[in-house]
């Protein structure tokens, strides 16, 4: 059996998750796939740079277009992270017939339903499993799991490193600056950790939650959003004195047609599950009419979390190689979204 040959566009945190996973558990993939999965060439902006993980140079590469442009790779697993140019390689690839695994929320809540359309038309797959709550595979389970059902709310911890922020404030009193320092050094923070403290990593990731669970269109300038930066030690400690304790909270939900997206530091009563959720565990709540109340709860960064999810998808994508039905993951049409004002 010919291997099957993949191009990773990224060798950062998550990339070296998982080229770790891919390479480490060939021997099991293999078994489940029938071919080898080969990392063929991986994308760096400085192929000088000291790496966590011993590969070949002549893999490495600083020349998108390589990958790209590569007959021979079937499949592109975009971990680089940015908008503009992850989109200009992803859709590029796209056009060329290749599959494609992406972690990135910030390019799939703004350009989603382009790239799924461009996807569409090349029956090809686009798969996005790592971009909400890191390990926890929430996007299969809205797609495939509550098909059957209507959902009406998503309620969520969604964003990693202000929960791990926000725990250790909480339980320790640790300072928020020297927390985020250390979430940044964990791998959990984003490049610009701005994104992560005022929501709006949070935002991306309940659009594309919101657009899952209730059939829609919503991307990251239909959300509402704050963030945590203004949070101090003493309204944590406030809120604990009247048996609260503060998440950053994204909030979904649709009553008939109208729906609402919000992300906020939440006084969550410390009796609700999610506020048993600490660290830089991640927990979606989703409420569905005729299934009611289910919630899902893991890591939502970090290197293996995540790329435990990414794998997860490059599998599924060779597994439809195989069977001949990349692209034909039947989708519900997108219908046009009514917001909620705060008035209605
Ligand atoms: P990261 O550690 O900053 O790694 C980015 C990688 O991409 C690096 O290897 C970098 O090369 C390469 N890169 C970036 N821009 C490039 C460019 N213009 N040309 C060539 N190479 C480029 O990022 P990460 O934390 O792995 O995150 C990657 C993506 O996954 C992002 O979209 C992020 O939002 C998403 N994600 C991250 C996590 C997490 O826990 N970290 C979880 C879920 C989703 P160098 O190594 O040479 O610098
Ligand atoms: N920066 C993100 C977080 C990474 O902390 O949740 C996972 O998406």
């Amino acid at each position: 059996m010919e291997p099957i040959q993949v191009g990773l566009l990224g060798m950062g945190t998550v990339g070296t998750g998982v080229l770790r996973i891919v390479e480490g558990h060939q021997e099991d993939l293999q078994k489940q796939v029938g071919s080898e999965i080969r990392i063929a060439k991986v994308l760096v902006q400085d192929k000088s740079k000291s790496r966590r993980y011993a590969l070949e140079s002549d893999r490495l590469t600083e020349d998108a277009w390589e990958i790209v442009n590569d007959p021979s790779i079937q499949i592109v697993v975009e971990v680089m992270g940015g908008i503009e140019l992850a989109k200009t390689y992803i859709l590029a690839a796209l056009e060329k017939g290749k599959h494609v695994v992406t972690a990135n929320k910030d390019l799939m809540a703004l350009h989603g339903a382009e790239i799924l359309a461009k996807a569409a038309e090349k029956n090809c797959d686009v798969f996005y499993e790592a971009s909400v709550a890191g390990g926890i595979p929430i996007i299969r389970t809205l797609i495939d799991g509550f098909s059957s059902d209507r959902i009406t709310k998503i309620m969520g911890i969604v964003n990693g490193t202000t929960n791990y922020i926000l725990t250790k404030m909480s339980q320790e009193g640790a300072s928020y600056e020297d927390v985020l320092k250390e979430a940044q050094e964990l791998g959990y923070a984003e490049s610009d950790p701005t994104s992560d403290v005022e929501g709006y990593d949070a935002a991306r990731k309940m659009a594309i939650l919101g657009t899952l669970g209730f059939h829609t269109s919503l991307s990251f300038p239909d959300v509402s959003v704050k963030g945590i930066s203004q949070i101090s030690k003493e309204d944590i400690q406030y809120g604990k004195s009247l048996g609260y304790e503060v998440k950053l909270l994204g909030i979904a939900e649709r009553q008939d047609d109208l729906i609402s997206v919000s992300v906020q530091p939440t006084m969550v009563k410390k009796t609700h599950p999610l506020a048993a959720v600490n660290g830089v565990f991640n927990a979606v709540y989703v409420y569905g009419e005729a299934v009611g109340e289910t919630m899902f709860y893991g890591p939502g960064a970090g290197e293996m979390p995540t790329a435990t999810s990414v794998v997860a998808d490059l599998v599924a994508v060779v597994k439809n190689l195989k069977l001949g039905v990349n692209g034909r993951r039947i989708f519900s049409p997108y219908k046009e979204k009514k917001l909620k004002t705060p008035e209605q």
